[in-house]
């Protein structure tokens, strides 16, 4: 099944999330419905905040997009409880979306290259460094574990001029063929 989809100005997006333990109560149904409602909703990332559980866990397939970026092949994998150990080399800058912000396209800066300590869908500890996309693509998901979205590492006066598209989307009024949660008290919904 598919999840909905958390858009800005649900408080989960907020929240810093939590470790899970390997028999964390349908964690290998979730992961699958995760992977559902990322192809679904034709995402190449997918968070667990953004799905309303707030759980250190996403997928990412980036496999779609290997043909551009050579470091893609073969890119689809789980992360759960991840730590990002490492940030290095230059920061680069490349245009992100997020299905949790419909209709925003704005570009972000970060580092080009990470270490990664996490376990997989066996829980099989695993410690990798990712370079180029596939390390933006991590950074953005990752992000979503510590409550952090991508518009947050706009400058202030870029994310003013967003305001009016956020204040909608806050509000539901979306043009997206995927389905949302509607932000739970909306007009109260905490802006940073
Ligand atoms: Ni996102």
């Amino acid at each position: 099944m598919t999840y909905p989809i958390a858009v800005y100005g649900h408080p989960v997006l907020r929240k810093v999330a939590k470790d899970i333990s390997q028999d964390h109560e349908g964690l290998a149904e979730i992961i699958e419905n995760m992977w559902e409602t990322m192809y679904q909703s034709d995402g190449i990332g997918l968070a667990a905040p953004q799905v309303n559980k707030s759980i250190r866990l996403f997928v990412i397939d980036a496999t779609p997009l290997e043909d551009d970026f050579p470091e893609l092949k073969d890119f689809k994998r789980v992360f759960i409880n991840a730590k990002i150990t490492e940030r290095t080399g230059e920061e680069e800058i490349t245009s992100e979306g997020c299905l949790s912000l419909p209709g925003i396209r704005e570009d972000v800066k970060r580092p080009a290259q990470i270490t990664i300590e996490y376990v997989d869908e066996n829980f099989t500890p695993q410690r990798d460094t990712f370079s180029g996309f596939a390390a933006r693509v991590i950074q953005h998901e990752y992000d979503h574990l510590e409550g952090i979205l991508f518009i947050d590492h706009l400058s202030p006066l870029r994310k003013r001029l967003l305001k009016g598209k956020l204040t909608k989307i806050a509000k539901g009024e979306v043009d997206i063929d995927y389905k949302i949660i509607m932000p739970a008290g909306q007009n109260k919904a905490r802006r940073r």
